[in-house]
């Protein structure tokens, strides 16, 4: 199995990132909150097989990257790190030999730290063929029409790729590779490889991975990463039933109690409350323009199905919600023996964690109509997060 193939990884992130140009270097530019490197490290802890991460930096970047890799990352025994070098060749030898202590046969992974959007699947991918190969890439096939500038013919784009990283290697061989390198200059290491006649596979891999090198690059991860928050709140009253009952049903749970609520459904307040505050925030009106009381079908429906029903809205447009906050408006019953397990099936309907789940109640010190227990109100508010979306 790939999965179990032990291999460690050099990171190379000394660049000045002067093609997308700005104040900082490209690989501790934010996005989504976390730095562009911390993307890419993030990627690789807690993959199996994982041993040592050395991130190549500018000295001069130190305190940038400090920050970029707090918290600590977990997985990986640790992150070394190193001085770069001039260019991107010399600061992918620093990592090697930083990374002394591998053995000849030990696997590295070289990898930009300006490629955050690789996928874990593929780097087992390229580990999986490190049996049979000294040096492999991910790549993928050239797409596109190839013609020189001023030619009438095209270039055939057969067996043409776009090499990618990670690229893996043979320790000993990536190592004896640079020793021997001089000062040609190489823009990455399957290049120097296939130089000294050392076959090296090709992987396939995705456009996803591309390599962030300039400002419109930075431009389009905005555009398909960059989220951005709502909120909706929801409000419902439901009164008691006159006719004696055992039980309340709030949020999910039936509460001994001597009066039900009456509603057309199960008549959960509280769920309702959720219901219209997923809703409001994404837009989409209220749980009587979904479930018209007058459509018999959600005639006693269990109330969780609304619930259901906004999220599957929301996750359709690509939202989560982020955490939620209900209040349960009544004089009896007495809601906090009951929160956790509230919590708990809020937890069981929606799949959201728990310590985003806010449950409590109040009284009305006996006013109104919660305060004369003639029923009980809810409300609820929603943080979601959505995909940013231009122009609306
Ligand atoms: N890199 C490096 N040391 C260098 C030059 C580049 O470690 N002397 C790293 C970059 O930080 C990047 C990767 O190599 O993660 C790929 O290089 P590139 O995309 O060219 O990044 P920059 O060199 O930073 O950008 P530019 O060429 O636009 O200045
Ligand atoms: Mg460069």
């Amino acid at each position: 199995m790939s999965e179990s193939i032990k291999f460690s990884v050099i990171i190379v992130a000394a660049g000045s990132g002067s093609r997308l140009g700005g104040n900082m270097p490209k690989q501790y530019i934010k996005i989504n909150g976390k730095t562009i490197l911390r993307h890419t490290l993030d990627v690789f802890k807690n993959m199996e097989g994982l041993q040592d991460i050395c991130v190549v930096i500018n000295p001069e970047h130190k305190t940038m990257f400090e920050k970029a890799i707090l918290p600590p990352l977990g997985g990986a025994d640790y992150v070394k790190f190193c001085k770069g070098g001039n260019t991107r060749k010399d600061s992918v030898y620093n990592g090697i030999k930083e990374l002394s202590n591998l053995k000849d046969e030990d696997i590295i992974l070289v990898h930009d730290a300006a490629r955050p959007f690789v996928k874990q699947s593929e780097i087992y991918d390229l580990l999986s063929v490190m049996q049979d190969y000294k040096a492999a890439s991910l790549a993928t096939p050239v797409v596109d029409t190839l013609r020189y500038d001023g030619e009438k013919a095209t270039v055939s784009r057969d067996n043409l790729y776009a090499i990618q990283t990670p690229q893996a290697f043979h320790y000993g061989v990536l190592k004896h590779a640079h020793e021997q390198a001089g000062d040609k200059e190489y823009t990455d290491d399957t290049s120097l490889i296939s130089e000294m006649g050392i076959d090296v596979k090709f992987v396939k891999g995705s456009k996803g991975n591309f390599k962030i090198t300039t400002s419109k690059d930075l431009t389009l991860v905005k555009r398909l990463f960059i989220t951005e928050t709502r909120t909706g709140q929801g409000f419902d009253v439901h009164r008691f039933d006159t006719v004696k009952a055992q039980s309340v049903r709030l949020c999910g749970i039936d509460i001994p109690h001597d009066k039900a609520l009456k509603g057309h459904s199960d008549a959960d307040v509280a769920l309702h409350a959720l219901t219209d505050a997923i809703l409001g925030a994404i837009g989409e009106g209220d749980i009587g323009l979904h479930f018209p009381p007058s459509n018999n079908d959600f005639k006693n429906m269990d109330s969780a199905e609304f619930v259901k029903h906004a999220l599957k809205l929301l996750h359709d447009k690509g939202g989560e919600v982020i955490n939620t906050d209900i209040t349960i408006i009544c004089e009896a019953p007495k809601i906090s023996p009951y929160r956790d397990e509230m919590v708990d099936k809020i937890v069981e309907i929606t799949g959201i964690s728990k310590t985003r789940i806010n449950i409590k109640a109040t009284t009305t010190e006996k006013l109104g109509f919660t305060g004369r227990g003639e029923g009980i109100a809810a409300q609820a508010i929603v943080n979601i997060s959505l995909p940013a979306q231009e122009n609306s």
